[in-house]
Order: C-alpha cells, then sequence, then structure tokens
C-alpha cells in the first residue's frame, strides 16, 4: 500500500520524521510530498525543503520525497495514491483537518485521509515554534536534525553560532 505524507515541511521537525519513520513501517511506500504553492510564506524555498527532507531520509528505502503545487487531489491522482496520511497533535488539529479531508473527500471520493496520532513527546512540536525559537537564538536541537539546525542558523544569522 501506497501513501501520501503531504505537507509544507518549513522546516521538517523530529514530529514529521516520527509520522514517516512510523509509515514507512505500516505502509509498503511513502511519498512525503512537499507544498509549493506562492500563497504560503515560507522561510525556506521548495528546493530547500526538499533538500533538507532528502538529507534526514535518506536512510529509508521506501520513502519518496518529492514537491507538488496545486490540489492535493490532483497529486495524489497522478501518483496513483489514493491514500493521505496527516498526523496529529491535539484536539486542536482535529477541526483544521477533518475539514481539509472532507474537502478532499469532496473532490475526490475515492480519496481516504488516515490520521496518525503523534508521540506524546512531539505534541507541542510545529515548525512555526521551531522558527520562533530559532530567531530569537533558543536552543532547537531537541526539535530538529543536525542538518535542520544548521539551515536555520544560516537563515537567521548567516550561521554565526
Ligand atoms: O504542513 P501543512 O501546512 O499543515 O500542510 C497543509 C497541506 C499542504 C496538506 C494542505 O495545505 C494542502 O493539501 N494544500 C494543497 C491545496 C489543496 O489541495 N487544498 C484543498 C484541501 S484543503
Amino acid at each position: 500500500m501506497k501513501v501520501i505524507y503531504p505537507g509544507s515541511f518549513d522546516p521538517v521537525t523530529y514530529g514529521h520524521l516520527d509520522i514517516i519513520d512510523r509509515c514507512s513501517k505500516s505502509f509498503d511506500k511513502v511519498i512525503v510530498a512537499v507544498l509549493n504553492n506562492n500563497y504560503k510564506k515560507n522561510m525556506f524555498s521548495v528546493e530547500e525543503r526538499l533538500n533538507l527532507l532528502r538529507e534526514t531520509l535518506k536512510e529509508y528505502d521506501n520513502v519518496e520525497v518529492d514537491a507538488f503545487s496545486g490540489l492535493l487531489v490532483d497529486y495524489a491522482n497522478k501518483r496513483n495514491c489514493s491514500t493521505i496520511i496527516r498526523g496529529l497533535r491535539a484536539i486542536s488539529d482535529l477541526e483544521y483537518e477533518m475539514q481539509m479531508s472532507l474537502v478532499n473527500k469532496k473532490l475526490e471520493e475515492d480519496l481516504e485521509t488516515l490520521f496518525m496520532v503523534s508521540r506524546g513527546k512531539y505534541s507541542y512540536l510545529s515548525s512555526s515554534i521551531v522558527k520562533e525559537v530559532a530567531m530569537f537564538g533558543g536552543k532547537i536541537s531537541c526539535f530538529v536534525p543536525k542538518v535542520v539546525e544548521r539551515a536555520l542558523k544560516e537563515k537567521m544569522n548567516g550561521g554565526q553560532d
């Protein structure tokens, strides 16, 4: 069974990586799909986000990292995949996630969204929080892998510690 795990990944965190790791064990193939829509203001370009994901996921044989633009349902059709995975960190995520899943279902009846509950230890974690902590010089090594930490520091202050 092939699944798509879509997101902004701006940048990827240990929370995302935990979901991908668990998906790689439960499904034959995982496509990590990075949204490349201009209307979302991202810190990292789509190429940078793809590179960070590829670097952190290089050990996984059944995980592919790709970019998509436009509607997720169109991308899923193009990739011949009918299952979307989304992580749920808290009940507060559910409202938005349900809305997205129902819209996607309306657009494409065959598309299923499966929710994977985040591990408790990552339930507070988000890319936005990591960027905020990094912006004020806080310690981010517990939130993101080394390569992402370096990339964030470079964005913030040209790589100076
Ligand atoms: O990491 P994010 O930002 O929560 O991911 C959101 C994402 C990329 C899954 C969602 O915004 C998306 O699928 N965008 C593509 C446009 C689309 O299909 N919109 C209709 C469903 S709401």
